[in-house]
C-alpha cells in the first residue's frame, strides 16, 4: 500500500500541518508500513500525486486550503480516497458561520455571532463587550483576540499572520463566554472523552496550543457527569449533522455558573491536529487506543 501523508501548504496553520504530517509518516513506518512519501503541498500537487499514485492519502492539511474541501474535492477528481471528512462537510466545517446554520437549528447550542468586515472593526464594538473576534476560516486561534471591557486582551488580530485584520475579509464577533474550555474528539461516531485545557497565562492562543508546558491538559476533565455527557452528545450530533468522517473534534466553552445551559460548541474541527501537544491524540491514549493505531484506523475507514 502506497500511502502519501499530504503536510505543510501554504494555510497560517503550515508549521502544524508539518508537524502533524510527520508525526503520522514516523508512526506508519515504526508499524512496519514501509511505502511511505512525506508530500510538502505546493501548487503543483496535483502533478505530484499523478506521478505518485498513491493508494490513499493521509490528510495532515490545517487551515485553507486543506481543510475546506479543496483538496478534497482534487482527490475526488482523481480517484484517490484520503482520510477525515469530504468536500462538502469541509466547506462547511471551515466556516464558523455557515457551521452555525446547520448545527443550531440540528439542537447545538453556539453562542449567537455577528459576521462583520474587517472596516467595521475600527469604527466601533460590533456587539456588546466582553466579545471574542476571529477570522470565520482559520484554525489554531490564529487572528482570535479577545475584546473585554478594559482594551484588548491576548493576541492582537493579525500577530501570526502578515498583514492588518484587513487580512481577513469575514469576521465573527461572538459574545465571550465567560468559565472553562473544553474539546471533545469524535471517532468514528463514538465521543472519546472530554479534556479541560488550563492555559497557564492569557487563553489557549496559538502560542498556548503548540508551546510545551503552556497549558495544563485535564483528561478526563473534571467536570460534573451531566455536563461531560452533554458535551459528548453535541460533539457526536455535531458530527452526524456535518456529515463528519473519521475523526473530529468540538470545542467548548462552559460557563459553570450556568449549569448545562452554560455549555456552548464554539466550532467543529475536521483536521484536528496530530502533533505531539494535540487533543485527538491525547484522547486516544485515554481510551487505550496508541497514536499509531489511530493514524491506522482511520487509513482503514479511509479505504472502506
Ligand atoms: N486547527 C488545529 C490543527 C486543530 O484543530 O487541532
Ligand atoms: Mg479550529
Amino acid at each position: 500500500l502506497h500511502i502519501v501523508v499530504l503536510m505543510g501548504g501554504w494555510s497560517s496553520e503550515r508549521e502544524v500541518s508539518l508537524t502533524s504530517g510527520r508525526g503520522v509518516a514516523a508512526a506508519l513506518r515504526e508499524r512496519g508500513w514501509s511505502n511511505v512519501t512525506e508530500l510538502d503541498m505546493e501548487r503543483d500537487v496535483a502533478a505530484r500525486l499523478a506521478e505518485l499514485k498513491p493508494d490513499v492519502v493521509f490528510n495532515a492539511l490545517h487551515g485553507t486550503p486543506g481543510e475546506d474541501g479543496t483538496v478534497q474535492g482534487l482527490l475526488d477528481l482523481m480517484g484517490i480516497p484520503y482520510t477525515h471528512s469530504g468536500v462538502t462537510t469541509s466547506a462547511v466545517a471551515i466556516d464558523k458561520e455557515l457551521t452555525k446554520a446547520v448545527l443550531v437549528p440540528g439542537g447545538v447550542r453556539m453562542p449567537a455571532g455577528k459576521v462583520v468586515d474587517s472596516e467595521s472593526l475600527y469604527e466601533g464594538d460590533p456587539i456588546a463587550r466582553p466579545y471574542v473576534v476571529k477570522p470565520v476560516n482559520e484554525g489554531s486561534s490564529v487572528g482570535v483576540a479577545i475584546v473585554t471591557e478594559e482594551g484588548n486582551y491576548g493576541s492582537p488580530i493579525g500577530r501570526h499572520v502578515e498583514g492588518p485584520w484587513k487580512h481577513f475579509d469575514r469576521l465573527l464577533a461572538e459574545p465571550f463566554i465567560k468559565g472553562r474550555e473544553l474539546t471533545v474528539a469524535v471517532l468514528g461516531d463514538e465521543p472519546l472523552a472530554v479534556t479541560e485545557l488550563k492555559p497557564k497565562a492569557g487563553f489557549y492562543d496559538f502560542d498556548a496550543k503548540y508551546t510545551d508546558g503552556m497549558t495544563e491538559h485535564v483528561c478526563p476533565a473534571e467536570v460534573p457527569g451531566d455536563i461531560a455527557k452533554s458535551m459528548m452528545d453535541m460533539a457526536v450530533q455535531a458530527h452526524r449533522l456535518l456529515g463528519c468522517e473519521g475523526a473530529s473534534r468540538s470545542d467548548f466553552r462552559w460557563d459553570d455558573e450556568q449549569g448545562e445551559a452554560g455549555v456552548y460548541l464554539l466550532e467543529v474541527n475536521t483536521q484536528p491536529g496530530m502533533t505531539p501537544l494535540s487533543l485527538v491524540p491525547e484522547q486516544a491514549r485515554f481510551r487505550g487506543i496508541s497514536y499509531g493505531e489511530l493514524v491506522e484506523r482511520l487509513i482503514a475507514e479511509a479505504l472502506r
